[in-house]
C-alpha cells in the first residue's frame, strides 16, 4: 500500500451549523493521523465552512460533484472553478449520480478532464451493479467505466486521479463486498491503470466504497491494491470516521 487516503462522503446531510460541529469533532483526530491523506466532502452550501474549520489541521476539502462546463445558463450547477475557489478535491462518477441523475461515462469524462485542468483532484468513483455481479460482467464493467471516464488523458493526467471502487449493491446496505471481491475488483483496475499511467499506477491511491465501518476496514487495507476508503454513513460519526482513518494510516505504515 502506497497511498493511504480516506475521504468522507457526507452526502445530501447537515446543515451548515451541523457540519461545522461534525468537523470540528473529527478535526483534532484527523490532524494527527500525517501518514495518510484525509478528505472531507460536505454538500457544496458547507464547503466553505467546513473549509474554514480544516484550516490549519492538514485535512483535505471536497465537493461531491462539479459540473464540466465552465460557467454559463445551467441553473442549479456548480463549477470546477467555484469549487476550485473552496477546496482541492472533488468527488465524480459516484453511482447515485450516475443512476439517479442518469450522468453518462462521457459527462463523467468531460468533468474529470476539467476538474485535472483546473488542478483539481477528482476522486474518480465506479462500480457495478448486484445485476451485472450475477450476470459475471462486474470486472468487464468496471474496466469500461474506468477507460471511459479516463479517456483522453495522458498518463501523468490519470496519474493525479483518485480511483474509488465502489459496487453499487454495498453503498449504504450494510452489506460491504468481502475483502477478496474488493482484491480481485481493484487488483484489475490497478492493472488497467497500469495500461493508462505506466509505473505511476503503483501509486496511485485506489479506495474501496461501500459500508466502511470500524470493525472492517482493517481487513480491506490489509489487500494489496486497497489504499483506503471512501467512507459514506460512517463518515457522519466523528468517532467512526477518526477510527477508520486510523487504521488507514496504520496500514499505510505498516507496509
Ligand atoms: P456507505 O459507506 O454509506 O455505504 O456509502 C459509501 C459511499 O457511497 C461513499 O461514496
Amino acid at each position: 500500500m502506497t497511498a493511504p487516503f480516506v475521504a468522507a462522503n457526507w452526502k445530501m446531510h447537515l446543515t451548515v451549523a451541523e457540519a461545522v460541529g461534525l468537523a470540528k469533532g473529527m478535526r483534532d483526530g484527523l490532524a494527527a493521523l500525517t501518514g495518510a491523506t484525509r478528505v472531507v466532502c460536505p454538500p457544496f452550501t458547507a464547503l466553505a465552512a467546513v473549509a474554514a474549520a480544516f484550516e490549519g489541521s492538514g485535512v483535505g476539502v471536497g465537493a461531491q460533484n462539479m459540473h464540466p462546463e465552465a460557467s454559463g445558463a445551467f441553473t442549479g450547477e456548480v463549477s470546477g472553478a467555484m469549487v476550485r475557489d473552496l477546496c482541492a478535491y472533488v468527488i465524480v462518477g459516484h453511482s447515485e449520480r450516475r443512476q439517479l441523475f442518469g450522468e453518462t461515462d462521457d459527462f463523467i469524462n468531460r468533468k474529470v478532464h476539467a476538474a485535472l485542468g483546473l488542478g483539481l483532484t477528482p476522486i474518480f468513483c465506479l462500480g457495478e451493479t448486484l445485476e451485472q455481479r450475477e450476470a459475471g460482467r462486474a470486472a468487464a464493467v468496471c474496466r469500461e467505466q474506468l477507460r471511459r471516464g479516463l479517456d483522453g488523458l495522458d498518463p501523468d493526467a490519470v496519474a493525479r486521479v483518485a480511483v474509488a471502487y465502489e459496487p453499487v449493491w454495498a453503498i449504504g446496505t450494510g452489506r460491504a463486498a468481502t475483502p477478496d471481491i474488493a482484491q480481485e475488483a481493484m487488483g484489475g483496475l490497478r492493472r488497467e491503470l497500469g495500461e493508462l499511467a505506466d509505473a505511476a499506477a503503483d501509486s496511485m491511491p485506489l479506495l474501496y466504497g461501500g459500508s466502511v465501518n470500524p470493525d472492517n476496514i482493517a481487513s480491506f487495507v490489509a489487500e494489496a491494491d486497497i489504499d483506503g476508503a471512501l467512507v459514506g454513513g460512517a463518515s457522519l460519526r466523528a468517532d467512526q470516521f477518526v477510527a477508520i482513518a486510523a487504521a488507514v494510516a496504520q496500514a499505510g505504515a505498516a507496509s
